[in-house]
This record gives structure tokens, sequence and C-alpha cells, in this order.
């Protein structure tokens, strides 16, 4: 595969945005990342998102962004991996472009939720599992989180007020970003009294239902030199079981952990060598399993590195620097290029206040599904 380089980012604030449709949001972000590459339209359009069909009765988006955004007769195509969609047009993208194929791609995430009451959004979220195996009996995604993250209290003795400095963390690098759906920063005593949403997984554990879109421009060329230079180092996917009853050990994300071992060795480095690492932090239960699949600590230590503060961003492994699902925000079939922006802007220098130290290589996993459809990408500074 040729060298790919990011030469533009665009991202809208995550929030309820009933003012913008789907079409505008993922347009605003498209056109700031093609103002920001300074290369004009690009060839392919690739989209990542879950749930435009059940959430926005709208499919069609590649034509649709494509007729939107004035990138009259481009080809664009959009892609679904549940929660994992932005990553998985990412990486769609990114084979076409490194293969020699295009040129240029622009890869969008796009997702808007809050036009839809609650509990219709919970039943589109739930199409992620395994319909004849799970949702048709009527569990929620929070519920199959639920239930992970209670195996795992059982299995390695934490209780679940163990579990809040992911989100104390995440809330905390949240305030200094502007595009973030949080911006208050949360203590212990606030994540202990926070309601219950399917028990053991309360408020603070959760991410929220939010809209948002951020966009991606690649290239094959290094770009002009307006921002430092950032490549792709490494892509891989891998899946697992779609119900998590089928797993020998749902303790393990096996997909998490394949296609970081695959990144890893295309990337040539180890777990070390990565200085900023946006996991998919969805759920405080998927924030520990993530640290531990992708080598950043032992199994059924992932709560003990947030609470002993090593997640932080002058810490061993700076995670949710901008946020993380938890506080920046979850639209789900955005979330993957949201994580890829914020790296390539901690890898340009750009990240202000959340700004990381070792930022050389930064890392970022997208999980789709409760651990079946797991994409993770290592970007460089060049
Ligand atoms: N963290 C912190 N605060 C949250 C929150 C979260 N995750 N979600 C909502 N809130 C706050 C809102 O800001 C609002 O505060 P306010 O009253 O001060 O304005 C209040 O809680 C109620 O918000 P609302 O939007 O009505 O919440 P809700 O009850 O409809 O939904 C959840 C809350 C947690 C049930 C919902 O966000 C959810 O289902 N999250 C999980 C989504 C999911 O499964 N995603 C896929 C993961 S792979």
């Amino acid at each position: 595969m040729e060298k790919v380089y990011i030469a533009g980012v665009g991202q809208t604030p995550v929030r309820e945005n009933w003012e913008k449709s789907l079409k505008e949001l993922a347009g605003d972000a498209a056109l700031m990342a093609i103002e920001d590459a300074e290369l004009g339209y690009p060839e392919g359009i690739f989209i990542g998102n879950m749930m435009s069909g059940t959430a926005n009765k709208q499919l069609q988006l590649g034509a649709l962004i494509a007729d939107w955004i004035g990138a009259h007769h481009k080809e664009s195509l959009s892609i679904e991996a549940a929660c994992g969609s932005g990553a998985a047009a990412f990486r769609a993208g990114l084979m076409a472009v490194g293969s020699g194929e295009l040129s240029s791609a622009l890869i969008i995430g796009v997702e808007k939720m809050t036009d839809s009451p609650i509990n219709e959004i919970t039943a589109s979220l739930v199409t992620a599992s395994d319909a004849e195996l799970e949702g048709d009996f009527g569990v929620s995604f929070v519920a199959l989180n639920a239930l992970l993250m209670r195996r795992y209290m059982y299995e390695y003795g934490w209780e679940a007020r163990d579990f809040s400095g992911f989100s104390i963390n995440a809330h905390a690098n949240a305030v200094h970003n502007p595009n973030a759906r949080f911006h208050n920063k949360i203590s212990t005593a606030d994540f202990e009294r926070a309601g219950m949403v399917c028990d053991p997984i309360n408020l603070l554990d959760a991410s929220p239902v939010c809209d948002g879109a951020a966009a991606i421009f690649i290239t094959n060329s290094r770009p002009n030199g307006k921002h430092r230079s950032v490549s792709v180092a490494a892509s891989a996917a891998a899946t697992d079981t779609i119900s998590i009853q089928h797993r020998a050990n749902p303790m393990q994300l096996f997909a998490a952990r394949e296609s970081a071992r695959k990144a890893y060795a295309q990337a040539g480095i180890s777990p070390k060598d990565i200085g900023v690492f946006e996991y998919h932090d969805a759920f405080s239960i998927m924030a520990a399993l993530a640290l531990e699949s992708c080598g950043f600590c032992e199994p059924g230590q992932g709560p003990r590195m947030a609470l002993e503060e090593k997640i932080k961003i002058d810490g061993e492994i700076p995670v949710a620097t901008m946020g993380g699902l938890k506080a920046r925000g979850h639209p789900v079939g955005a979330t993957g290029i949201y994580q890829l922006v914020e790296v390539t802007l901690q890898l340009r220098g750009e990240a202000g206040a959340t700004q990381v130290q070792r930022n050389r290589y930064g890392m970022a996993q997208n999980i789709g599904g409760s651990g079946s459809n797991i994409f993770t990408h290592i970007l460089r500074q060049e």
C-alpha cells in the first residue's frame, strides 16, 4: 500500500442539534475538511453512518451528501458497521487511496440521533446485536454492556464505583474541547450518586445519545506544509461473535486484541510507542476491556489504570483526550472519524490545553456492536 497522508480535518460540535439536518451536519464537516486540505474536491467520498434508515428515514447517503456539498458526479457511498461505521468507512477510503485507485478521498462520519424519541433510538441501537439471540428478546445495548460489566466485577472483584476513573478523566478533558457534548468536570461523589440506567451501569458510565459529523481528507501526496504532516501507519480490522453468549471468554475483546496486534505489526511498534489512544469508551466497561485488549495493562487491571490516573494527559497512556465517547459524545456512526480527527490534531500539535507531549504515534480504536467488529488505526507524525 502507498503511503497515505491526512490533508484536512473537520468536525461539528457534538450536541442535540435540532437546527441542522443529517445532510447539513455532514456537509458542514465535509466542507471544513476540504477547506483545511486546500486540494479541491476529492476523487471519492466514503460515509460512515449506522442508523439513518431508521432514525432519519434516509438512505442513499452517498449521492445525498455528494450532491449537497457540490461534489457533482464524484463516486460516493456509505458503509455501515454499527458504532464502528466511521472507522470502517475510513479503512475503505484508505484502501482506495493506498492502492492507487483514487488519489484522494473524503471520509465523513455522521449521525443524527436526537430527532427521534429515546425509545426509538434504543430500538435502533440494538440492531447492532444479534436480533435472533439478543435484540428480539427485548435487551437494550446498555443492558448487554451491563451484563459484561457485571461479569467483569464478578471475575476480578471490582465494585461499580471503581469504574469512576474513566468518566472523571473523560469529563475533565472535555472541558477544554469546544466541540464536546459536556463541559462539566465530575467527581467521585458525582459518579457514586449518578442515577442507575441499567444495573450496574449508571448515567456517568454511559455515553450520551447525540448528533454530530466529522470528516477527514486523505491523499497519496504529501500535503502543503500548512500543518505538521500526519500519515497513516496502520489500519486493521477483526470480527468476533456478534452475540456475547457465544464468546469463549466474554472478558476478552478478541477483535480489539487482534486488530491492535495487526496494527502494531504493520506500524512496526508496540503499545509503549503509542503517545495517545482514543479508545471506544461507549461504557466504562468497554474502556477497561479496550485498555487490556490493546496491551496497555493486564486483564482485570483497566479500572486500576484509571483510578491511579495513568490515563491522564501526562500519564502512562493518555486516553479520551478530548472527552472520549463519554463526554465528547457518541454520535454512533460519526465516532470513528471524531477519534481520528482528534488523534490527527494531537499529532499536528494542535490539541490545545489537552495536548500530549509524546506525539509521534497515536492510535484510534472504534468498536461496532458489543465488540463484534473492531477497527484499529495508528497515525504517525512525519
Ligand atoms: N452522561 C451524563 N449526563 C447525561 C448523559 C450521559 N451519558 N445522558 C444524558 N445526560 C443528562 C442530560 O444532559 C440531561 O441533563 P439536564 O437535565 O441537566 O439537561 C439529563 O441527563 C437527561 O437527558 P436525556 O437526554 O433526557 O437522557 P435520557 O434519559 O433520554 O438518556 C441514556 C440517557 C443514558 C439512557 C442515553 O443517553 C443512552 O441510552 N445512552 C447510551 C447510548 C448507547 O447505547 N450508545 C451506543 C453505545 S455502543
